[in-house]
């Protein structure tokens, strides 16, 4: 099977692809068997304008099991919609007619597909039929509104999953929710396509089809496995001084380095504080560089603010690791890159084999193709 995800932007689209190309990352492990290869897809002349679609090629991992990883990560805040397409074609002829028997098939199958069980905490369905397991992502809002029926939420979804059947057995339509890229396509689908019944909320099936330069990318499969919990990036960092500090959390997971309780942490350029908050609340200690203020929420008790430039504050560094050393050195001060690494340098022996560096190179401008800024950096060096 392939996966296509949509991200918010072109440029969330093209991190996407290099960290699912990029074998030794840790975002899509080859070893689970994420993707062999990862293209973006549509014309990308512009740099930063397309369609924001990567396709995820020879998927094994299982929808749930996918779902799941996204929303445990930070691609929460990449990801806004999934498409499953185990199918191409060239031919919008061969799309529909290929589409209409799928749908034939499966409205066979499933007439007869055995209830759902609802297991609340995971806020997942699974299936009591082999064939058909499940791991249907509820959205806030599907949440309440399949438990606010009254009823234990066990049956209210066995009975809601019935009725569902029932219907669709009655009318001789398959409910179906169609995922289409671009959208628009999902209206010329529906008046083509026989024998369904087009639902936002109550289906069974979800159909996938993507359009991109004349390539029908598309599939159909249980509507349990649909990711449906696209998350607000502004919503996500709400608990945060500022969004900056999820980069941190992108940063670990992608390098597979885990934060863990015992970890001594610097933070160079650290005000107003997000990424010092960020890592007070999952490592031992942080100690904060930067002349400015630190926001309250920042300051936690295990959080040391030493108030001075970097270069004048190796002292207090040294004091603060008690000879240990530091298990992450990050730095995000607002300065030339090769003013940064500079300032980083004479710091480095104070990190551990083995620790964290996090560097913000800060280029200016948007597009892809930074070789100006690298001879720009080269050129400061000399
Ligand atoms: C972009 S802000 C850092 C934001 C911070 N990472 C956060 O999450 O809130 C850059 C900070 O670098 C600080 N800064 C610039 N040069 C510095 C230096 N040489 N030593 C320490 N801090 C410095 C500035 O005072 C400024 O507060």
């Amino acid at each position: 099977m392939h996966v296509i995800l949509q991200a918010g932007s072109q440029s969330h689209a093209l991190r996407l692809q290099l960290y699912a190309s990029s074998p030794h990352l840790q975002v899509f492990p080859r070893s689970r068997g994420f993707c062999t290869t990862a293209e973006e897809l549509g014309t990308l002349e512009s740099g930063h304008k397309g369609p924001c679609l990567v396709l995820l090629s020879d998927c094994k991992v299982s929808p749930e099991d996918f779902n799941h990883h996204i929303l445990s990560t930070f691609l929460r805040g990449y990801v806004v919609r999934m498409y499953w397409v185990e199918y191409t074609t060239s031919s919008r002829s061969e799309l529909i007619s290929h589409l209409n028997s799928l749908i034939q098939h499966y409205s066979e199958d499933c007439y007869q597909a055995a209830p759902v069980v609802y297991n609340g905490d995971e806020r997942s369905f699974s299936y009591s039929q082999e064939n058909c397991n499940g791991g249907h992502l509820l959205t806030e809002s599907e949440a309440s509104r399949t438990s606010s029926i009254g009823q234990s939420e066990g049956s209210v979804v066995t009975d809601h999953w019935q009725s569902l059947r029932r219907l669709e057995k009655e009318s001789k339509k398959l409910k179906v929710r169609l995922q289409t890229y671009p959208r628009n396509f999902a209206e010329s689908l529906a008046d083509e396509l026989k024998d369904i019944d087009c639902q936002l909320h109550d289906f069974s099936q979800s159909l996938y089809a993507v359009e991109v330069n004349g390539m029908y990318r598309y599939g159909l499969s249980s509507g349990s496995q649909m990711y449906l919990a696209s998350c607000d990036r502004e919503d996500l960092a709400k608990d945060y001084i500022a969004r900056a500090a999820l980069k941190l959390e992108e940063v670990a997971q992608v390098y597979g380095f885990a934060l863990t309780k015992d970890m001594l942490a610097m933070d160079l350029g650290a005000s107003p504080g997000a990424w010092t908050q960020f890592l007070s609340k999952h490592i031992h200690r942080v100690v904060a560089v930067d002349p400015a203020e630190l926001r309250e929420q920042a300051l936690q008790s295990n959080v040391t603010h030493v108030r001075k430039l970097a270069q004048d504050a190796t002292e207090e560094l040294e004091a603060a690791s008690e000879g240990k050393g530091y298990d992450m050195l990050v730095c995000d001060v607002n300065r030339h890159p090769v003013e940064a690494a500079n300032l980083v340098s004479p710091l480095l022996p104070h990190l551990k084999a083995g620790g964290l560096l996090v560097l913000t190179l800060k280029f200016h401008g948007r597009g892809r193709d930074k070789e100006q800024k690298v001879d720009e950096i080269k050129a400061f060096q000399s």
